[in-house]
């Protein structure tokens, strides 16, 4: 039997936002609106909104941006408060949950989803995907694990995922770039 078959539809949702396709655009003439100074218009172009009301608690999705995945996860409460009990000072990359999210926002996580050693995806955006030990994210390309905040827990990956620019223009939706 497919395996994929048995995974909730909603466990593949891929958003490709079409503002990725607008700063595409907009590169490609850019030597024609040159003497314009267009660069505020392209940076607004650069800047996607994403609706985060239909990902269910414990669901994360990943939309493009500016070429790259960003990994929006609806945390657990449980993922939220194993985020936030761990004792700072003991990671490689210190840093508090607090910083990583927006504050009255906790529930939601949004990283840029490449692994800070070598740049690669790491797994745990789906539901049946390995997390690691650490119940976050794991890289298969050499094991570098990430908790639920997205920091590095062990590996050989330097830092935390990074975290992208962004605001939140309404309780469940926000802006990248
Ligand atoms: S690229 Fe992720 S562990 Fe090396």
């Amino acid at each position: 039997m497919d395996d994929v078959k048995n995974k909730p539809r909603r466990d593949f949702i891929v958003l490709t936002a079409s503002a990725v396709a607008g700063v595409g655009a907009v590169s490609a003439i850019w030597p024609l609106l040159d003497s314009l100074n267009p660069s505020a218009d392209v940076m607004a172009m650069a800047s996607i909104e994403v609706d985060l009301s239909s990902i269910e608690v414990g669901q994360a999705i990943t939309v493009k941006w500016r070429g790259k995945p960003i990994f929006i996860r609806h945390r657990t409460e449980k993922e939220v408060s194993t985020a936030r009990s761990v004792n700072v000072s003991e990671l490689p990359d210190p840093q508090t949950d607090e910083e990583r999210v927006k504050k009255g926002h906790e529930q939601w996580l949004v990283m840029i989803g490449i692994c800070t050693h070598l740049g690669c995806i790491p797994l745990g955006q789906s539901l049946g995907s390995p997390k690691g030990e650490y119940g976050g994210w794991f890289c298969p390309c050499h094991g570098s694990e990430y908790d639920t905040s997205g920091r590095i827990r062990k590996g050989p990956a330097p830092k935390n995922l990074y975290l992208p620019e962004y605001t939140f223009l309404k309780n469940t939706f926000i802006k990248i770039g």
